[in-house]
This record gives C-alpha cells, sequence and structure tokens, in this order.
C-alpha cells in the first residue's frame, strides 16, 4: 500500500496502513446519491462493475441502492467536513482505492435577486460551491498518493449560461467551472484530471424537493415576471432529459482515457453550449429570453 500523507497531520498515514489490500473493481465516491442524477449514477456505475460508494444525508431511508451488491451507502453532508473525512477513511480503509469522485450534491435557489435573503445565497454557496470543494479536498490526498483519479463536478449550462430567476444558482455553477478549469491543471501531474458535465434541462427533484424558491409576494413588481418564467421552467423540467442519459455520460467519461474537460448532457445542452462558443451574447440572450419568455 503506497503511503498517504498531507500537510495536515498523520490521520491519511493511518488510513493507509489500516488498508487491508486494493480492490480489484475500481471504485467510485457519488455525492447526493438520494435521487436523480446523483442515484442513476450509482446504478450505472455499478452496472459497469465498479465498486460503488453511493453518499447522501439520510441514508436510512434509503431501499433501492441497498439491493444492489457492489453499491455501499454511507452518510455524507457536503456542508459536513467530519462527516466527509469519515466517508474517505472508511472508503480508503476497505478498498485501497478512489478512482473516481462525482460531486454531484446541490440544489438550486431560484427567485429575483433583490428578494432573495443573504442568508439563503449564502447557503446555495455552502452547499454548491464550498461544499464541492470540502469533498474534493478530502479526496486529493488519497489520489496523490495512488498517483491517479478523476475528480467530475457536477455544472449545468447555468454554468456557462446565465438563465433569468437563477442569478445565485448560477453564480455557483459558474464557480464551480473556473474552479475545475483551473484545478486541472495543478492536479495534472499528479495523474489526476478534473473535469466538468454540463447537464441542460433534466427530470429530477431539481425542481421539485431540492428547489429553494424566493417566491415574490403579492404586490410585488417581480411577481408576474416571476409567475410567467417559472412557468416555462415548470414545462421545460416535464419535457426534460431522463436522469440516467446524464448518469450514462458520467460512466462514459470515468471510462475514458483523455476526456474532454466540459462534457454538456441532455436536455438541449449540446445544442445550447454549442451556440454558447458561436454566437454572439445578444443572440444568446434572445434565444434565451424566448425560451423562458423572461
Ligand atoms: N435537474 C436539472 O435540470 C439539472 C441541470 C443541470 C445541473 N443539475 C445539477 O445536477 C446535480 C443533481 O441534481 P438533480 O437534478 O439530480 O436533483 P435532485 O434529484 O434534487 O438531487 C440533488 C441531490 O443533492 C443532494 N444534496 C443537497 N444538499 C446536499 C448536501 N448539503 N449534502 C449532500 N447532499 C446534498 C440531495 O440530497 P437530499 O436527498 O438529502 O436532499 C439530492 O440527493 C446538482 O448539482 C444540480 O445542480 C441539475
Amino acid at each position: 500500500m503506497k503511503n498517504v500523507s498531507n500537510q495536515k497531520g498523520s490521520v491519511f498515514e493511518k488510513s493507509s496502513i489500516q488498508a487491508l489490500e486494493v480492490s480489484s473493481r475500481r471504485v467510485v465516491v457519488i455525492t447526493g446519491s438520494s435521487s436523480g442524477i446523483g442515484k442513476s449514477t450509482a446504478i450505472a456505475f455499478a452496472a459497469a462493475g465498479w465498486q460503488v460508494v453511493a453518499t447522501m444525508r439520510n441514508p436510512s431511508s434509503e431501499a433501492e441502492l441497498r439491493m444492489i451488491p457492489n453499491v455501499d451507502v454511507l452518510p455524507l453532508d457536503v456542508t459536513n467536513i467530519s462527516s466527509i473525512n469519515a466517508v474517505f477513511e472508511s472508503v480508503w480503509q476497505r478498498f485501497g482505492r478512489i478512482d473516481t469522485l462525482v460531486n454531484n450534491a446541490g440544489y438550486g435557489l431560484m427567485g429575483p435577486f433583490e428578494e432573495t435573503s443573504p442568508e439563503s445565497i449564502a447557503k446555495q454557496f455552502e452547499t454548491n460551491v464550498f461544499g464541492l470543494m470540502n469533498v474534493t479536498r478530502a479526496a486529493l490526498p488519497y489520489m496523490r498518493a495512488q498517483r491517479f483519479g478523476r475528480i467530475v463536478n457536477i455544472s449545468s449550462i447555468g454554468g456557462r449560461l446565465g438563465i433569468p430567476l437563477y442569478s445565485s444558482y448560477h453564480a455557483t455553477k459558474f464557480a464551480v467551472e473556473g474552479f475545475t478549469e483551473s484545478l486541472n491543471y495543478e492536479l495534472k501531474p499528479f495523474g489526476i484530471d478534473a473535469i466538468l458535465i454540463e447537464p441542460g434541462a433534466i427530470s429530477t427533484e431539481f425542481l421539485g424537493r431540492s428547489a429553494d424558491i424566493a417566491k415574490p409576494q403579492e404586490g410585488s413588481q417581480y411577481r408576474s415576471y416571476f409567475d410567467r418564467v417559472y412557468a416555462s421552467f415548470e414545462k421545460a423540467s416535464k419535457g426534460g432529459a431522463r436522469p440516467d442519459v446524464v448518469a450514462k455520460k458520467i460512466v462514459e467519461v470515468a471510462q475514458t482515457k483523455s476526456p474532454a474537460l466540459r462534457n454538456p448532457v441532455g436536455g438541449g445542452a449540446e445544442f445550447l453550449m454549442a451556440a454558447r462558443k458561436v454566437l454572439p451574447d445578444c443572440a444568446v440572450h434572445s434565444l434565451v429570453k424566448q425560451q423562458t419568455r423572461g
């Protein structure tokens, strides 16, 4: 077993000593596996023969993934550092390798910026940006020690394209894009890639249970605008791609020797990201305005 160390202490060395053997299966750790893209991704990796560590905030309510022999379900909240460290220590001890990390956990804060509280915006960044960074920081000493690894960050078309009423959410996904693009350089010498998945509209709990909606009150000047645009989102979400389309792409990039940095997938993402590249901003804005009635 290779020695694992970082500047902060001996916790990783201790883990490496206790690791009994190295799994013959490739190992993936996924955050936010209780539903949607995360759950589909856990199922897809398991079907491809990987050892899956499906993490979630409330594992006690998970039944489906527990039925799959090569899936372990563990508690992890991306805003809780000790829960994150506990997962990586345990994975290292049990399997002795961490091939891929899928940073999927996230949710969408929606509403007019002016009517969104600073606390809601801070919480949105705590999960979508700082949470993703927390998990990445915990995985890296192990990946550096084994001299390989792939970090797959779930961004969005909203990481390269702003749509109305999602200013805070898009700010987090733009942050994830910049973070990942920069990180990729400094990890390459260790044999580690950091890459982006950019889903379009996907039918999940994103607009349901996972949405934090700052709906303008009656009398707000934003109210009729909000109602109109929100109706367009509901329509797009119902017609969105299935989460297993995204899951398939994630497994594909995890198994590809040299994946692209950016990987748009599903719900019109490929078309929109190609359009973003070639069209001027004014043309992209007209397209978004037309689609969202914004
Ligand atoms: N659906 C789309 O149209 C779409 C498009 C582009 C990008 N995305 C991105 O795809 C990712 C997955 O979203 P989804 O569409 O699959 O929605 P989803 O079904 O609502 O899944 C979101 C997952 O994130 C988890 N989560 C939230 N906060 C967490 C935290 N603090 N710690 C750990 N887990 C946490 C949720 O766990 P709980 O069960 O505990 O709440 C849930 O498992 C997100 O990053 C989202 O931004 C989605």
